[in-house]
């Protein structure tokens, strides 16, 4: 069946009229400083993102209106209201305060989605620390690495979590005084007997609230620093992408982990006061639609890549669930196929509404509003207070494509406040980010006649699978460290369902022979330390790796022949090809 390539929206369809009527009338009244009248400020001056989040709530008429709605893995639902909620991460910020954390301390929390989790990230904010998830699914190496590049003051933990993830490389976290494991039976009763008050540390908008990493094509993570300041651009994202309305039911399903699951699963529907699902649980066809039914959640925010698991997972599944009171669903992260627009609008009711940005920009940038016509494949237009272009990187300076259909990096005008205002310890990487006033994204997109932007790809070999970056470095670097391992070279190889899967190629020392077993104790090897979520998924044995004469591995190369795609300019490469 032929598809039209838009999808026109009906403005008297509409059961609650959108926050953003018009975007490109929004956009040209603008200001930041209109945006940051919806926040309230702390008492007696200054900024912070756990008082706009929850407090203003607690202390207002909201304050019995559930903040949380939690999805244990098994068991029942617990509700947590705004006002349960400013009491519970008084404690932890109490309990924090007392183990020596002050303004500007690292806190990192891995916990999975648990109550804790919330509870905990903003009491550290409420401390004035700067706050660092970190995903659940990562293996001891990655957590040791962002805690010791981020100096990690106290890890916040559960006493599982640690047993699998933390014990093992403990003492080589030297900058950590403490570990708290929430649910020992010493720091349950400190947090019981901790007041339920605390005066929140009087932050400002440009003092760092949030540490997230994300990776590059080399070297370590990069740790991006973001600022109490950047609630601003939650909120008035929340208003304008996601639509949210106070009486919503929001379900963002990324993991605090991940950016999403911080900027929208946390600050962006608390500081609306609205109700937000947490499931602790992963991914479940049959669980997500009965959250989105039982819960009767009323916006989602999701990730292709749980679409098209949904999508696989079959219609007959979609059609013993009724979404009456959805109204409005995005996604984000990965490409988001044409045919996964329309499939929401089979399944769902409602197409698939794609929007872009990265953890460098703190929130959305690009949007498909409700308002707006929807054409699939297409990531929609800038938001209010956002202006993007397409830009050349030329010896002179910047070019910028006028021309429709045209393909460049995108660049957004600096300045907008959930940006990004370091990569920790790394000032120059920071700097070459930015040229004459404009942040440079390193993906290529292309903007059509009528404004509407479309992904092109990355300008470098990152890897994205479920949604997620891996940095091949950091996968490269643990496979290496096996003592069959010469070399290895990393790359992201096509997958119809999570966008790329990790695959690894690696040369082995003399005296060791490749083999299946070989093969099994490497991928166990990289599972033990780098977690399910980084992991490589397949891996192949070479005689030799494709470098350059400067000697890194050409991953663009190993990408090719496995693609069986043309191997481009070799000039470089090293010896024979
Ligand atoms: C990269 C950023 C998504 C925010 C949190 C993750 C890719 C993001 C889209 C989209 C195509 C997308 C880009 C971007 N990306 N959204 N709608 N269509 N690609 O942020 O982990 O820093 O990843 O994700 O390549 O640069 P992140």
């Amino acid at each position: 069946m032929p598809r039209p390539p838009i999808i026109r929206k009906d403005p008297g369809a509409f059961v609650v009229a959108p926050n953003l009527p018009d975007t490109d009338a929004a956009r040209a009244a603008f200001s930041w400083d209109s945006a940051r009248a919806g926040l309230q400020g702390l008492p007696g001056g200054g900024l912070n993102i756990a008082h706009e989040a929850v407090d203003r709530h607690a202390n207002g008429p909201r304050a019995n209106h559930v903040a949380l709605r939690w999805l244990p893995a098994s068991g029942a639902a617990r509700d947590i209201t705004y006002a349960q909620l400013s009491r519970e991460s008084n404690r932890y910020a109490n309990v924090l305060r007392g183990l020596g954390v002050v303004k500007g301390d690292a806190v990192y929390v891995l916990c999975g989605r648990i109550p804790a989790l919330y509870a905990a990230v903003l009491g550290a904010l409420k401390c004035g620390a700067v706050v660092s998830p970190m995903f659940s699914a990562f293996g001891p190496e990655p957590l040791k690495t962002r805690v010791n590049l981020g100096a990690g003051k106290v890890l916040v933990t559960t006493e599982a979590l640690y047993a699998r993830r933390v014990r093992k490389v403990e003492g080589e976290m030297p900058t950590l005084r403490h570990v708290l494991r929430v649910d020992d039976p010493g720091t349950r009763g400190m947090l019981e007997g901790a007041p339920e008050r605390f005066a929140v540390e009087r932050t400002g908008a440009e003092d760092p609230a949030f540490l997230h990493f994300t990776s590059g094509t080399t070297g370590m993570p990069k740790g991006a620093v973001h600022v109490h300041g950047a609630v601003a651009a939650h909120y008035a994202t929340g208003r304008f992408a996601l639509d949210l309305h106070p009486e919503d039911v929001f379900w963002c399903t990324a993991d605090p982990g991940w950016i999403t699951g911080t900027s929208y699963g946390i600050v962006a529907p608390l500081a609306h006061g609205v109700t937000s699902l947490v499931d602790e649980a992963e991914f479940d066809a049959e669980r997500w639609y009965r959250n989105l039914q039982e819960q009767g959640v009323t916006v989602w925010y999701t990730a292709p890549t749980a679409i098209r698991l949904l999508m696989k997972s079959g219609a007959e599944v979609a059609r013993r669930y009724r979404f009456p009171q959805l109204r409005f669903v995005a996604s984000v992260g990965e490409p988001l196929n044409p045919e996964a627009v329309w499939w929401g609008k089979e399944a769902l009711g409602l197409p698939i509404h794609d929007n872009w940005w990265q953890t460098e920009t703190g929130g959305i940038m690009i949007a498909n509003t409700p308002a707006m016509d929807v054409k699939p494949g297409s990531m929609g237009k800038p938001l209010p207070g956002i202006e993007a272009r397409i830009v050349h990187r030329r010896e002179g300076g910047l070019a910028f494509v006028e021309a429709p259909d045209t393909e460049g990096e995108l660049a957004l005008r600096a300045g907008w406040p959930s940006m990004f205002r370091a990569y920790l310890g790394q000032e120059e990487r920071y700097r070459k980010c930015f040229a004459e006033g404009w942040y440079l994204s390193g993906d290529l997109v292309r903007r059509d006649a009528e404004g509407y932007f479309w992904f092109v790809g990355r300008a470098d070999d990152v890897i994205k699978s479920a949604g997620h970056l891996i940095g091949p470095f950091e996968v490269e670097s643990v496979l290496m460290e096996h003592p069959a391992v010469a070399e290895a070279g990393v790359i992201g190889k096509p997958d119809p369902v999570v966008g790329e899967v990790v695959k690894a190629f690696v040369s082995l020392k003399a005296g060791h022979q490749p083999g299946e077993d070989l093969r099994l104790q490497l991928l166990a090897h990289a599972r033990k330390r780098l977690g399910a979520a980084v992991a490589p998924k397949e891996i192949a044995f070479a005689d030799s790796l494709p470098r350059t004469r400067s000697g890194k591995i050409m991953r663009r190369l190993l990408k090719a022949r496995e693609l069986g795609l043309p191997e481009g300019d070799l000039s470089t490469l090293e010896g024979p090809a």
